[in-house]
């Protein structure tokens, strides 16, 4: 079965790869460290027997320095979580599954991770790490097996694009994402197909959220519900589009194809956000956020921003009791634009 949009970031760790350019996604995890920090240690105090598992996933981790980071914070963050409970001698061995789609480079992740063979000193919690290829738009895991679900960069992707646009019933104007000249018909497919998504993969992770689990998410979005608002991201994918109009009106490229292309992407505003996961009445949500950062991958100072958000879903009340209310829910934390 083909797995969601097929999008996949360059492999191996040349000039051109993602792993030798991903610092603007490693800007986004450096911002929510005080968070993933804060959650891990809850997640951790929670775990009451002296010795224990806990279960973590980092979904869409795709290869290079930024997934070695996210174990590296996890288990410094487990480290100082058990540290304080010394006199009980308390051990959380720590499960890693690193999941992205099957054309992730997975192999350049397992070889990095011999970096970490000498991490372990005689305090270091214990860790295994497993790859899990397969789109988080599908159920991942056993029912309430893991204690913590980590996703940054990904979840602007989309599981495809509209049928509607890519069977070309309606057509996008020669943009390839939501444009100046996008016709409203189009946004709306646009904002579904997020929807949709969005809706399905909060219902899969509850399913597989531990009582007293927690989430942090952190994805591209819009700083407000105006659509053209979503800043650079936007703007490239129309200087794209433009240069994929210069190859079609050069006979380069047929323009039935370009009609039919569309970018599996969709940027929410914190108010969509919020809005669905309110109605889904899986999660509360415990701490929501919009930050920007500098476009330029390499200029850390504020000017050309791009807008992120970061949302972390904590701990469950009292889950799976019954009854759709507010006892049934798990804590969210978000936003990061
Ligand atoms: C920009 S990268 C972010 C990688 C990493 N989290 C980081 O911070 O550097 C986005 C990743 O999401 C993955 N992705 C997109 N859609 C996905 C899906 N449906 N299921 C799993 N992974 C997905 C892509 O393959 C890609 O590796």
């Amino acid at each position: 079965m083909k797995e969601a949009s097929g999008v996949r970031m360059v492999t191996g760790n040349g000039e051109n790869s993602y792993a030798a350019n991903s610092r603007l996604q490693e800007k986004a995890i450096l911002e929510t460290r005080p968070v993933l920090r804060k959650a891990i240690q809850e997640v951790c105090t929670s775990l009451s027997a002296r010795r224990s598992t806990m279960v973590v996933a980092d979904l869409g981790c795709s290869s290079g320095p930024n997934t070695l980071s996210f174990i590296s914070e996890v288990i410094g963050a487990v480290h100082s979580c058990t540290r304080k409970s010394e006199e009980e001698r308390r051990v959380v061995e720590v499960q890693f599954f690193l999941n992205d789609l099957p054309g992730n480079d997975f192999n350049l992740v397992f070889r990095s991770l011999e970096q970490f063979e000498d991490l372990g000193g005689k305090d270091t919690p214990p860790f295994y790490v497993a790859g899990l290829p397969r789109s988080y738009y599908r159920k991942l895991f056993p029912s309430r097996s893991v204690h913590f679900f980590h996703s940054s960069y990904s979840l602007m992707w989309r599981s495809k694009v509209p049928e509607e646009l890519s069977s070309c019933t309606h057509l996008n104007e020669g943009n390839i994402y939501i444009g100046k000249t996008t016709p409203p018909m189009v946004i709306k497919l646009f904002q579904e197909q997020f929807k949709k998504d969005f809706e399905l993969f909060l219902t899969l992770r509850f399913k597989e959220l531990v009582s007293g689990g927690r989430m942090l998410l952190t994805f591209l979005g819009r700083k407000n519900e105006e659509m053209m608002t979503h800043g650079e991201v936007g703007t490239l994918y129309e200087l794209v589009a433009e240069s994929l109009l210069s190859l079609v009106l050069k006979g380069r490229v047929e323009k039935e194809k370009l009609d039919s292309f569309n970018v599996p992407y969709y940027t929410p505003s914190v108010k969509e956000v919020r809005e669905l996961i309110n109605k889904s009445r899986l999660f509360d949500i415990e701490h929501a956020r919009l930050f920007e950062s500098n476009w330029d991958p390499q200029d850390d100072l504020d000017g050309d921003v791009i807008t992120r958000l970061c949302w972390q879903r904590g701990k469950c009340r009292q889950l799976h009791k019954g009854g759709d209310g507010a006892a049934n829910r798990r804590p969210l934390w978000g936003g990061h634009y």
